[in-house]
């Protein structure tokens, strides 16, 4: 693996997986708002709510970094709130960013996917097998469309040489939660480290070509679902 596309990079557990792309000399062009501070990688600036930064941003990765070899997708807010006080706007904004715009870049670079022989790795959450928080209705119907989404890509792609994977993530100890909502939602001292999470999004990355795992649980101790 040479180069990878990272939605999400600029912060969080995309910002973990970028810094390990780094470490081993694989080249990271990062999709964001503000920029990945990690030195070496290339920032594309876009605002994953706006349709005419994404298709800005695809312009720009098929003219100049179209020989990439996966693409992770990282970005989403949470959009908590409480139940009864949820706005059309806040659902609204949820849902571009945490599933129209990365199905919409997935589906438009689809014929590069192939072509490359290219990855894809959308993050999913724990939530997306079963409702985990309350005052997330907007986060979990959002993140259940990333995955019926993923679906459909990994159909597409059944017969070709790339792999859809999905990664049901569980609580990781990042700024997601106080940047959108004010706070945690729990003590966060035991969710788990994003590096740790990208070592594993590394690891099934780079499995040999003729394994596929479609779709895994990394969740923090102690919070089976089943
Ligand atoms: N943290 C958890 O406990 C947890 C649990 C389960 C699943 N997850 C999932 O794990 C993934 C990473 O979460 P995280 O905790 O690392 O979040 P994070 O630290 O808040 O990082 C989110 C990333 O998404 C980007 N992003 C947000 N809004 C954007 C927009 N409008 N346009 C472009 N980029 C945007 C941010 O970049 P800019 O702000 O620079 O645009 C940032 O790079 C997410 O898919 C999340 O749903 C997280």
């Amino acid at each position: 693996m040479k180069k990878v596309i990272i939605l999400g990079a600029s912060d969080g557990l995309g910002k973990a997986i970028a810094s390990l792309c780094k470490s081993e000399k694989i080249e990271v062009i990062n999709v964001s708002r503000t920029a990945c501070d990690i030195s070496g990688v290339i920032n594309i600036a876009c605002d994953l709510s706006t349709e005419k930064d994404i298709d800005n941003t695809i312009n720009l990765i098929k003219e100049k970094h179209s020989d990439f070899d996966a693409i992770i997708n990282c970005a989403a807010i949470v959009a908590m709130e409480k139940i009864n006080k949820i706005t059309y706007s806040k659902f609204e904004k949820a849902f571009k960013i945490n599933t129209i715009a990365p199905l919409y870049f997935l589906s438009s670079l689809f014929d590069n996917i192939v072509k490359n022989e290219a990855d894809i790795l959308n993050i999913g959450t724990t939530a997306d097998l079963k409702a985990g928080f309350n005052d997330q209705l907007a986060y979990t119907s959002t993140k259940y469309g990333l995955r019926g989404g993923s679906y459909n890509l990994g159909l597409e792609l059944a017969k070709t040489k790339s792999r859809m994977i999905y990664v049901h993530c569980g609580g990781m100890n990042t700024q997601m939660h106080e940047k959108d909502y004010g706070k945690k939602i729990e003590d966060p001292t035991e969710w788990m480290n994003p590096s740790d999470v990208a070592s594993i999004v590394l690891y099934l990355l780079r499995l040999p070509k003729q394994v596929e795992i479609t779709e895994i649980t990394i969740s923090r101790k102690g919070r089976r679902l089943v």
